[in-house]
């Protein structure tokens, strides 16, 4: 992705550290933080400097070799299923988490007893992971940037663009590449609260490249689409289930009943990584839930009855049935067969 006028990606390994940029700090800074040990890494997804389903599949899969490095060879095998289950109780939905882990910890154990292999290996693991990612996520863009026509006006949600992944993004990709065609298009970007998501980074990313968009109140995507000011609803998601039902940020499954009832298309945009093929429907995705204070305060601030209690769901689900289409490395598929489909591949 372009950030002032430089190339950047979202996380990257160098000289055998991991390097992510700081999303907590944008728009207003642009910071680069370190990681050496896989705690640091661990970290970083839960309090949401690395974050977006990808990018943090990609950064636990590095934080995975990390803790290769230094895990001792008498205890090889359990320090790293100890780095594992750390990783994993970071964040619930995400199965990009999930992948990005097991990928590195199978690939690495394979080569006990020579565990100077092993930790090659699962560096190696890592960047492979990384670069399949990023190569997902390019093909989503050069795909899904069919179904956007001249003049659209699209509808996104969150952030599902190059910083929630290792580059280029997914619902971002298409409306990325779309612009990059030259098409004319507008893109509507939901505030998603409680952490802002659409209106500090989609906004951002958008800004950076070029691209007409405006933020809007969550509140208001009903408004607009009574209008009739939008024509095509693209989001990310954070899982896939073998029915087509699919996690993403609260509020998708909102605007995916709001497409259906004003009968607009609504894709959802996933790279494999984002495929949970022993997940067989939506009510089976761990929900995560998030602290009281980021839906009762922004950057310290009240905005809320201090003494009122609140709920704040990260993620929600949006059934198959909803879905238009999910655009995957593979093609376009309706949402009930996506998964068969991209099962075929894994095979
Ligand atoms: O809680 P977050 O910010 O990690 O949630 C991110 C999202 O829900 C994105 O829309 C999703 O990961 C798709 S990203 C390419």
């Amino acid at each position: 992705m372009i950030i002032n006028q430089k190339e950047y990606k979202s996380v990257w390994w160098e000289h055998n550290r991991l390097y992510a940029i700081d999303q907590n700090k944008l728009p207003w800074e642009l910071s680069i933080v370190e990681f050496t040990d896989y705690l640091q890494v661990a970290q970083a997804i839960k309090d949401m400097t690395v974050r977006g389903a990808p990018a943090i599949g990609t950064a636990a899969a590095f934080a995975m070799a990390l803790a290769a490095q230094v895990a001792p060879e008498d205890r090889f095998r359990v320090s790293l299923r100890e780095a594992r289950k750390h990783l994993l109780e970071t964040r619930p939905t995400a199965v990009d988490l999930l992948n990005g882990v097991n990928y590195v910890y199978e690939q690495t154990i394979k080569f006990i007893p020579d565990i100077k292999h092993c930790r090659q290996v699962a560096i190696l693991a890592a960047q492979e992971f990384a670069r399949h990612s990023e190569e997902d996520c390019r093909t989503i863009g050069e795909i899904g940037s069919a179904i956007i026509q001249d003049q659209s006006r699209i509808l996104t949600h969150c952030n599902a663009g190059a910083l929630a992944t290792v580059d280029w993004g997914t619902a971002l990709a298409a409306i990325r590449f779309a612009h990059r065609q030259g098409k004319k298009i507008f893109v509507y970007v939901s505030e998603t609260r409680p952490r802002f998501q659409g209106a500090l980074l989609t906004a951002f990313e958008l800004e950076q490249e070029g691209i007409p968009h405006s933020i809007i109140p969550d509140s208001a995507c009903g408004f607009y689409f009574w209008k009739k000011e939008i024509d095509l609803v693209i989001t990310g998601a954070d899982r896939v289930c073998l029915n087509g039902d699919v996690a993403n940020k609260v509020g998708t499954y909102e605007k995916a009943v709001l497409a259906r009832y004003h009968r607009v298309p609504f894709y959802v945009a996933a790279p494999l990584s984002t495929f949970d093929l022993g997940c067989i429907r939506g009510k089976d995705i761990p929900i995560e839930f998030r602290s009281e204070e980021e839906v009762k305060q922004f950057a310290g601030v009240p905005t809320a009855n201090p003494s009122s209690p609140a709920l704040n769901p990260a993620f929600d689900i949006t059934p198959a049935k909803l879905i238009t289409g999910i655009i995957t490395p593979q093609g376009i598929f309706p949402a009930s067969e996506a998964a068969q489909k991209v099962q075929k591949y894994y095979e």
